[in-house]
């Protein structure tokens, strides 16, 4: 089995790592399949203590396929959504060439920034992104077309890991001269 760990991660000093990744065919291989099966585990495992330290894991809520040298367009991701008052459910993501289908004028941000396995630089500042969206994708996990509607947190996350598909980072998103700079309806997520 292919196991990952964080000596397989690319880092942002890498120009591939600009590189538009490729489109998968379906039905999905056996090769991509594992990938991405790997890929679902180190996320899993990462935020796992136990795990991180035994595997080499850093805590990650994505990852995607160039970030560990795969140029082809999968993402996982997982991530808590509140569902209600303090309840919250996991819900895990792992697909293949997602697409976001329409998308709300309104922006989101996390008040503290974004991170990235793949950068070790300090790029401090708000990362504007759609704060409602449709995506469109093939998800290994229910082995389905699916269609679903993302916002706040879970939105933001899988934004983060598409435009890693299209060879954009995090922080060129970031306003060079004024990096917490909010527009009047931005809803700003603490
Ligand atoms: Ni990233």
């Amino acid at each position: 089995m292919l196991t990952l760990n964080n000596t397989h991660i690319v880092k942002d000093t890498d120009p591939r790592l600009r590189n538009k990744s490729e489109p998968v065919p379906l039905p999905l291989s056996k090769a991509d399949r594992k990938v991405l099966e790997a890929m679902l585990t180190y996320v899993r495992r990462s935020t796992n203590l136990e795990w991180a330290e035994k595997e080499n894991l850093s805590p990650a809520v994505g990852l995607a396929a160039p970030q560990i040298g795969v140029f082809k367009r999968m993402l996982i991701a997982i991530v808590d959504e509140e569902v209600g008052d303090d309840q919250y459910v996991t819900r895990e993501f792992a697909l293949v060439n997602p697409r976001i289908v329409s998308h709300s004028e309104q922006r989101c941000m996390l008040a503290s920034g974004e991170a990235c396995l793949s950068v070790d630089d300090v790029h401090e500042g708000l990362v504007p992104r759609y704060a409602r969206l449709k995506i469109r994708a093939y998800d290994m996990i229910t082995d389905k077309e699916v269609e679903f509607r993302a916002f706040g947190y879970v939105g933001i996350v899988l934004q983060h890991e598409i435009d890693h598909l299209n060879g954009v980072l995090y922080y060129d998103h970031i306003n060079p001269t004024d990096p917490w700079t909010t527009k009047e309806k931005d809803i700003v997520i603490e």
